[in-house]
């Protein structure tokens, strides 16, 4: 199917309601200056054919899309035993909160609110040099290089207060390895990763391909079983406390990060990524929720 007509249609609903809402991140500077009006729109097919509309080639820092990646590296690494410092519960809470830790021991709910990407980043730290498999890993997805914005992530380790308050609490229940700093540091860059639409719905090809590489022809990214419990924790804990709802109205597994972005997966068909800066009050790209349930809307693919 050619999916260009679509993304261009999508694109042009889109555009007229950029600037009626929502609000750019604005913790630090280089996220606080990004001009709103943007929309970009990218798919990927398991078959490897592409289509994007709007901004999708301009790049932006990925934030807690990262989380997906790590996930990835982390399960491939420790497999279930993963799981024993960190569940596969919805919080239901804000992404930063620190509520749950303290009657939960330290075990954060899931790997995608950032005390969970926290011990996610330390188990991947005790098995080596953690940045450099992540960039290799964006890198062999990609099919180009993908680095980091060094200005973001000196700004996440300048005003990262809560991670801080996250990590030392986790650390007082013994619960993270490595130290504190060496943890954050690798959190906070893989939060300031730069990507555009076009190279994350390329990157997240292998989640539509039970876990083979998503150009083909190089080894797996993870197994079959893993892409599955990947996808289910998307659906149920990718956007946060909006997981429920976004379930309800987009029906598809998500991640999203603060930079504005989302990524989407339809199992067994393709990958979306849609970015737009302007978040809802739940921290995920208002647009870019629409633009998904658009598209739901528009050609009936769904888990449902
Ligand atoms: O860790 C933080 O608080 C930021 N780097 C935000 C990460 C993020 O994208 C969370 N949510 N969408």
């Amino acid at each position: 199917m050619n999916f260009q007509p679509l993304l261009d249609e999508i694109d042009e609903e889109i555009r007229p309601l950029l600037g009626q809402g929502g609000t750019v991140a604005s913790y630090i500077p280089a996220l606080a200056r990004v001009p709103a009006q943007q929309f970009g729109i990218a798919l990927r097919t398991c078959q490897g054919g592409e289509a994007s509309a709007g901004d999708a080639a301009t790049p932006f820092s990925i934030q807690s899309i990262s989380k997906l990646f790590t996930l990835t590296l982390a399960m491939r690494h420790l497999g279930d035993m993963l799981w024993e410092r960190i569940g596969r519960e919805p919080s239901g809470n804000p992404f930063n909160s620190l509520v749950q830790l303290e009657s939960e021991h330290g075990k954060p709910r899931n790997p995608f609110i950032n005390a969970g990407a926290i011990a996610v980043a330390d188990r991947l730290l005790s098995d080596g040099d953690a940045k450099a498999e992540l960039l290799a890993l964006m890198a062999s997805l990609c099919g180009e290089p993908i680095g980091f914005d060094a200005e973001v992530a000196a700004s996440e380790a300048a005003t990262g207060y809560r991670n801080y308050a996250l990590a030392n609490f986790m650390k007082s229940f013994g619960k993270l390895d490595n130290a504190v700093e060496a943890v954050l540091d690798l959190y906070f860059h893989q939060c300031a990763l730069r990507m555009s639409c076009v190279q994350l719905a390329r990157a997240a090809g292998f989640l539509c391909r039970d876990g083979r590489h998503p150009r083909g022809g190089e080894a797996d990214i993870t197994t079959e079983r893993h892409t599955r419990r990947i996808n289910a924790l998307m659906l149920t804990c990718g956007t946060y406390d909006a997981a429920g709802d976004v379930a309800f109205s987009i029906g598809l597994p998500c991640k999203s990060g603060v930079g504005g972005g989302i990524v989407a997966v339809v199992p067994d068909q393709l990958t979306l990524c849609v970015w737009s800066p302007a978040l809802d009050a739940t921290g995920n790209s208002l647009l870019g929720r629409k633009a998904l349930e658009l598209f739901v809307a528009k050609t009936g693919l769904s888990v449902f």
